[in-house]
């Protein structure tokens, strides 16, 4: 029988359906890990790649072609939609994003304004073409989160402690329910143009939530992880909710409105399906750095997350976080040929 998008396996096991394998696919697959992906981006800044359809699908196809996994995601970056209207930044190599002038009082909210699909015309364009070749493969599109987008704007930077951001939160709510909300509207429209360009799922992430206790994510953040979720469940895809150091959090992001919740590795797959409780799919949860050991322990690592996800219905096999840059490519294609062997029905 010939697999159509609609029935691929990722997308099977987004809606808890049976699957001939559990689907593969890695965060951060696209990017420093493969010498072609390096090779791609001599000479061109990260944000400067981001608006080039014809490097994203070049970069977005890469891993496909290499590993066989059965999602691709959309070469980007969660600042992309923040730069497209204006806010000053870059991605600084080794570091991450860097913001001008960090977003901190009433009068540097008027700098975030919404996003039109005009703002990011490339999206669209790439999205079309990504999709186009990758045919029955289905495109992951993705966000930032309100909360690690935030992060980002108030700190001015990568943070270990979020201690600008929390100041925010706790000091004032008012301004910061104003920010949160502002920047779900504008994740909210970046997932839209990516969905209504052909994206077959979205994930949300929101990468710097395990920061905070639940009481603290359930009061001044899901509302607004909520209110991105709800703006764009009429199109039917799937919806994907990771953060790491969830393991606290685990039911409240399934409770903001996701089909899918991304487990990092430190909950074995089984414990989080109870946390998160019925009704969804998981993903994950292989520790990234196992990946630096020799194959037979990346076999029983593997085979242990599993092990942990043999009863779920819904299992889509990933890492716990994104694919470390060191990491060899030949053993992320042998770990998707080994859960596809090893799941095979
Ligand atoms: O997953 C993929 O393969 C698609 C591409 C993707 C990138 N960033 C490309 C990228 C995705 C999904 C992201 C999301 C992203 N960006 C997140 C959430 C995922 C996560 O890992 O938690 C976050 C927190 C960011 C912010 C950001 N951008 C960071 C922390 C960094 C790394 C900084 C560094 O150099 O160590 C970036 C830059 C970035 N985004 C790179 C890539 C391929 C590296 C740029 C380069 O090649 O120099």
């Amino acid at each position: 029988m010939r697999v159509t998008l609609a029935d691929s396996p990722f997308l099977r096991a987004c809606r808890r359906e049976p699957v001939p394998h559990t689907p593969v696919w890695f965060m951060r697959q696209a990017g420093r890990s493969l010498p072609e992906y390096r090779k791609a981006r001599e000479g061109v800044a990260m944000l400067d790649s981001c608006m080039r359809p014809d490097l994203v699908t070049e970069i977005t196809l890469q891993p496909v072609r290499r590993h066989d996994v059965d999602a691709a995601v959309y070469f980007s970056d969660i600042v992309v939609p923040l730069k497209a209207i204006g806010i000053d930044l870059d991605i600084r190599p080794g570091v991450g994003p860097v913001v001008a002038e960090p977003i901190r009082s009433r009068a540097d909210l008027d700098r975030l304004r919404p996003l039109e699909p005009d703002d990011v015309p490339y999206i669209t364009e790439a999205v079309g073409m990504v999709t186009a070749a990758l045919g029955d493969t289905p495109l992951v599109g993705f966000a930032g989160a309100p909360f690690t987008l935030a992060s980002y704007l108030v700190e001015g930077g990568p943070s270990r402690n979020h201690e600008h951001t929390k100041a925010l939160m706790y000091g004032d709510p008012g301004l910061w329910a104003e920010l949160l909300d502002r920047l779900a509207d504008i994740t909210a429209a970046f997932l839209t143009v990516q969905i209504e360009a052909g994206a077959s799922a979205v994930q949300l992430f929101d990468s710097w939530v395990g920061a905070l206790a639940p009481a603290d994510y359930r009061a001044s953040v899901m509302p607004a992880s909520r209110k991105v979720f709800d703006a764009v469940a009429h199109h039917g895809v799937p919806r994907i909710h990771f953060g790491v150091g969830t393991g606290e959090l685990l039911g409240l992001l399934g409770e903001a409105g996701a089909d899918v919740v991304g487990v990092d590795w430190r909950v074995p797959l089984d414990e989080a399906a109870r946390r998160v409780g019925p009704g969804k799919a998981l993903q994950g949860n292989l520790d990234p750095a196992v990946l630096f050991a020799p194959r037979q322990a990346v076999e029983a690592q593997a085979r242990r997350v599993l092990d942990a996800a043999a009863g779920l219905p819904g299992h889509i096999f990933n890492l716990g976080h994104g694919v470390l840059p060191a990491t060899d490519p030949d053993a992320l294609t042998r770990l998707v040929s080994y859960v596809h062997e090893q799941t095979a029905r």
